[in-house]
């Protein structure tokens, strides 16, 4: 049977960008360059993305185009041996990854339903905005696993149905809709007292810093890099597998990155003058660092409740494209591997992960313990584990299959095959060293305190 092409070049680039784009830029971004002390992150994080995560991305996208495979079956036909086990840790990854997503997708979703009751909007009795109350009350508890549950079977009934139609309708959207509604609230950002204060702290870099801080900062920017381009679990294996081989896959990779580069910066540009016009210390805002400065603002905005719902409407979409690219991972393994039918793969699957993100929602020690587990660690260990088997096992393959569409590269090919097989091998392993030596403090730090606590 032909195996199903994406109609227009722009239907794969839509549909990877529905992945890349997602709670890594809108939440996860912010909370990392404030956790990690401002611009100094971002030099780390942009430094990753162009070396790093660009080359990688290409490394998946020619092992999905060469063997039109997903990416468990793709790995093991492109470099056979043992690394066909690596299928197995893809899904372990989409899993883990997609069991948090969710519960965050959930405080998104609760945003969109409180745009209409206003709860997270005006100011309490002794005049402080109730923003960081309100994210308090809805980021743990009860609601927090209802919604959690919504987001959930929502995602199941998407990839259930079957959905290529509609990501690509989605994404089409939702990007023009975050560059218009990001850029007038970044626009209104701009205008606050404390914007001035906010850009020094988001973009002007202390090296010194950097310095004394890079233990921490490489795996945090390692960690961010695959999780916000989607790398590290076959995800865009899987998404080039549907490609023709006359695309120009450097092309493609060039705009993805751009894009979703884009959206992060800018989100930064929103979420940190209006923090620091609110008084609120980046360093202590946590995982709510994008809902409390986006609540804070609206009620001083005209029509500051349907400025929301749009805002957090996108964001919801960007949440769910993501999550589909996620369980599609899990479900078209589960396919493939046991024939086992769509809807009873997804259905199994989605109620899987629910379960494994329901302790995220009783306490917020939780999402720490699951996002740096899955970003530091399992992306950058399958992020290691893929350029070594692309690179190092079957290179010739990997630039014969990259010229496709692009024409003769010379020396840039194997530049290309060099600067993955040494310089982001053995960086992916400092790192991935950094981010579990980090886990474990953590683990034995605030983990065990909140054990403790019990
Ligand atoms: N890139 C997505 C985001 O930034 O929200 C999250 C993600 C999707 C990570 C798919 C990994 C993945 F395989």
């Amino acid at each position: 049977m032909a195996r199903e092409t994406w109609g227009t070049r722009i239907g794969f680039i839509l549909a990877a960008v529905g992945s890349a784009i997602g709670l890594g830029n809108i939440w996860r971004f912010p909370f990392q360059v404030s956790q990690e002390g401002g611009a100094a992150f971002m030099v780390m994080y942009l430094a990753f993305v162009l070396l790093i995560g660009f080359p990688a991305m290409l490394a998946e996208f020619v092992v999905g185009r060469k063997t039109e495979l997903n990416a468990v079956g793709g790995i093991r036909e492109f470099a056979g041996g043992m690394w066909s086990y690596l299928g197995g840790l893809f899904v372990f990854i989409g899993f883990v990854i997609l069991s948090y997503y969710s519960v965050i997708g959930g405080w998104v979703l609760r945003y969109v339903v409180g745009s209409f009751t206003g709860g997270y909007v005006g100011t309490t009795a002794e005049g402080a905005p109730v923003a960081q109350q309100y994210f308090g009350q809805i980021s743990t508890g009860m609601d927090t696993l209802l919604f959690h549950a919504i987001f959930m079977a929502i995602v199941i009934g998407v990839v259930a149905v079957g959905v290529k139609q509609g990501i690509e309708l989605a994404v089409k959207v939702m990007v023009p809709a975050i560059f218009l509604i990001f850029g007038i609230l970044a626009v209104y950002a701009f205008t606050l007292g404390g914007a001035g204060q906010a850009y020094a702290y988001y973009l002007s870099p202390d090296l010194g810093y950097i310095l004394a801080n890079w233990k921490s900062l490489v795996p945090a920017a390692a960690g961010q890099g695959f999780f916000t381009l989607s790398l590290g679990m076959g995800v865009m294996i899987t998404y080039a597998s549907y490609l023709d081989s006359d695309e120009n896959l450097a092309l493609d990779g060039v705009s993805i990155v751009a894009l979703n580069t884009g959206i992060s910066i800018i989100t930064g540009l929103i979420v940190f003058p209006i923090l620091f016009t609110a008084g609120i210390d980046p360093a202590t805002s946590g995982p709510g660092a994008l809902f409390v400065s986006i609540a804070s603002a609206l009620g001083d905005l005209p029509f500051g409740r349907g400025v929301g719902f749009l805002f957090f409407l996108t964001v919801f979409i960007a949440a769910l494209s993501s999550a589909i690219s996620l369980i599609e991972v899990v479900v078209s393994y589960a396919i493939d591997e046991f024939q086992i039918d769509r809807i009873k793969a997804t259905s199994v699957a989605g109620i899987a992960i629910f379960l494994l993100g329901a302790p995220v929602t009783t306490d917020l020690v939780f999402v720490d313990l699951y996002d740096i587990f899955a970003a530091q660690i399992l992306l950058v260990l399958g992020g290691v584990l893929l350029m070594i088997s692309i690179t190092w096992v079957n290179a010739d393959q990997a630039v014969e299959e990259l010229q496709k569409g692009i024409g003769d590269l010379g020396a840039l090919g194997t530049l290309w095959i060099w600067m993955v097989r040494i310089p982001v091998v053995v960086v992916l392993l400092i790192s991935l060293y950094l981010g579990i030596t980090g886990y474990i403090e953590f683990l034995q730090g605030p983990f065990a305190e909140y054990l403790a606590s019990l």
